[in-house]
């Protein structure tokens, strides 16, 4: 028996225009998904998902891929598609059908921007290749992971996914098929909080619903998502210096520039905006937005009060440097 663990994340910059080819600035934090993975006599794969916030569930896939058992909650569902196809596709991979008993549990909202369908998708991989007595090499695993969250979405950058498999602070630029991505020394600790809405919408139907704005506006959208391109690069260039207002100026920027793409949402502006006044450097949306996480540049316990007066949740987290890891391997 495997247990695995993958962290969450928050992007300091360049969520959405990281889909257009530009970069994205982000940080993995310290909350986790666990999967622990068991090889079972005969070719079923189970997944008890009863942890993952929602409800408690026990879901099992046939080896031809159906779902024998549901539940209403639409995010479990959906959560439960990384994990079907992260086991299809390390089975393909190593070209070896084993049934599996898989657990996991969630630190994290699900589904709220910190990246847990990445998360879920790394260390599902990692925990059915451990178990199996296989290896797999980090960049690998991401490519893995990344393929998971595409198929699964339609369209996704290997942000999440990196973020999930190396943990860190990274700037991370799609490069086609390929992703290059360098480990940022920050030039000062990030004082970081994260506020919690509920979500109104998905990462697929904003990606997908800014796709359409690109098509039906490129002249309009296209400077913004470039825009958000040069924010994210002034933004890690500020970071590495320790420049903690120069940061916060281009959070402010970063965030209006997603609400101009139509993103946010009137709760995540209302906790954005109470940050900035309770005296965070800067704050913004993080994510896909329609609700789910924003950030605020501080660590002011008044910032952490007036987001909870807004209606929010406040998620405390610190920076994780380990990305994904086997917990335990009995
Ligand atoms: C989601 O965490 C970030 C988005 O840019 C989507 C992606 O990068 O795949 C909105």
């Amino acid at each position: 028996m495997v247990t695995v663990r993958a962290p969450g994340k928050v992007i300091l910059y360049g969520e959405h225009a990281v889909v257009y080819g530009e970069p994205a600035l982000a940080m993995a934090v310290n909350k986790y998904i666990y999967v622990t993975a068991k090889a079972r006599d005969d070719n079923k794969v189970s997944i008890n998902a009863r942890d993952l916030r929602l409800a408690g569930i026990s879901v099992t896939i046939h080896e031809n891929g159906d779902i024998v058992a549901r539940t209403d909650y639409g995010a479990v569902i959906s959560a439960l598609s990384y994990v079907k196809r992260a086991v299809e596709l390390a089975m393909e991979y190593f070209n070896k059908k084993v049934g599996i008993d898989l657990m996991i549990r969630s630190e994290m909202p699900v589904g709220a921007g910190l990246g847990t369908s990445a998360a879920v998708a790394v260390a599902t991989i990692l925990a059915y290749v451990k178990e199996l007595g296989y290896d797999v090499d980090k960049r690998e695993l991401a490519r893995l992971a990344w393929q998971v969250e595409r198929d699964v979405q339609g369209s996704a950058s290997p942000t999440d996914t990196t973020m999930a498999t190396f943990g860190g602070i990274m700037y991370i630029k799609p490069e086609g098929n390929s992703t290059a991505m360098e480990p940022v020394k920050p030039g000062v600790t990030i004082p970081l909080i994260i506020g919690y809405t509920p979500r109104v919408s998905t990462t697929k139907d904003l990606v997908a619903m800014v796709r359409r704005k690109y098509e039906s506006m490129r002249d309009v959208i296209e400077p913004i998502i470039r825009s958000i391109g040069v924010i994210t690069r002034k933004g890690r260039e500020a970071l590495e210096k320790g420049d903690l207002e120069l940061m916060g100026v281009l959070m402010n920027i970063n965030h209006g520039l997603l609400d101009a793409l139509g993103v946010s949402t009137k709760q995540l502006n209302e906790m954005v905006y109470v940050a900035r006044y309770a005296g965070a450097l800067g704050s913004k949306l993080t994510g896909a937005g329609g609700g789910g996480c924003m950030i605020a540049l501080t660590n002011k316990s008044e910032v952490e009060k007036a987001i909870e007066l807004t209606g929010g949740s406040v998620l405390k987290a610190g920076l994780d440097t380990d990305g994904t890891v086997v917990i335990s391997n009995d």
